[in-house]
């Protein structure tokens, strides 16, 4: 995780920003404290990266890289604004004494790239490009399924599905286009779908252990979905950092040793 410091809307690279509408670095550092103990109490180790002046979307770790079986496929960002961020996540790993792979293609990391035990799920439409998926299955030696996107509104895989566990996911059949679509009920027939209405508080960027969902607290519908289906919800507000389109996955980082 990437304590949010310097965080603040200063552009718009997603329709969800407005840097008229004012966001405080204080109440987004305050909010982002109880996602963090809400991992420590349940017994999940943070490490956190430093976080730079200049650089206000870096509390969105999940975007930094996506690290499966302790290889670190490294981000490279589609907008200029974040640039920066793909080379400070990669030093950070390399410091760790993990191999990096520096990307040839534009990927933003763990928002596009969501990890099953047997797959990888990859978004692509707004951010990740199509030739990243590829690279990333022939870095990881995973397979990788791309997913098309198609509202502006979810411009990342995990604003708009999440994986439960290693097999199943929760999603919000809107975000994908007809062909993703088919593919996704085709592969998870038990998912559990998600209302625009819970999508749009950004409750699918929700983490998942298996047994405990820390999710957006306006998302009561799919908290609802989610204790009928046997999982224990963690509800957290992060209203502020919304306002930069993030919430609680796009606060985090799963690093896969
Ligand atoms: N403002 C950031 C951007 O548009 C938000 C990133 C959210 N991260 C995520 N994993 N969805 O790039």
């Amino acid at each position: 995780m990437c304590r949010p410091e310097f965080f603040a809307v200063t552009y718009a690279i997603n329709p969800w920003m407005d840097p008229a509408a004012g966001a405080s670095a204080g109440k987004a550092l305050e909010q982002w404290n109880t996602l963090k103990a809400a991992y420590e109490s349940l017994g999940h180790r943070v490490s956190l990266i430093d976080p730079i002046d200049g650089l206000p979307d870096m509390v969105f770790a999940a975007n930094g890289a996506l690290v499966v079986d302790a290889h670190v496929y490294g981000a490279k960002f589609a907008h200029a604004e974040r640039a920066d961020e793909g080379p400070a996540y990669a030093k950070w790993f390399a410091e760790l004494g993990l191999p990096v792979k520096e990307a040839n293609f534009t990927n933003e990391g763990e928002g596009d790239f969501l990890t099953l035990d047997e797959v990888i799920l990859a978004g692509t439409g707004f951010r990740t490009d199509v030739a990243a998926h590829m690279e990333a299955q022939e870095f990881l030696g995973r397979p990788v399924v791309t997913l098309r996107l198609v509202d502006p509104r979810f411009y990342h895989l995990d604003t708009a599905l999440f994986p439960l566990d290693g097999h199943n996911v929760a999603y919000y059949p809107g975000a994908f286009s007809e062909g993703s679509l088919r593919v996704l009920r085709r592969m998870f027939p038990d998912a559990i779908i998600a209302s625009e209405e819970d999508a749009l508080v950004l409750g699918l960027n929700a983490v998942s252990d298996g047994k405990n969902v820390i999710v957006n607290a306006e998302a009561t519908g799919l908290s609802a979905e989610l204790e009928r289906g046997g999982y224990s919800v963690i509800p957290v507000d992060l209203s502020e950092l919304r306002k930069a389109g993030g919430g609680p996955k796009c606060c985090t980082l799963e690093i896969r040793l």
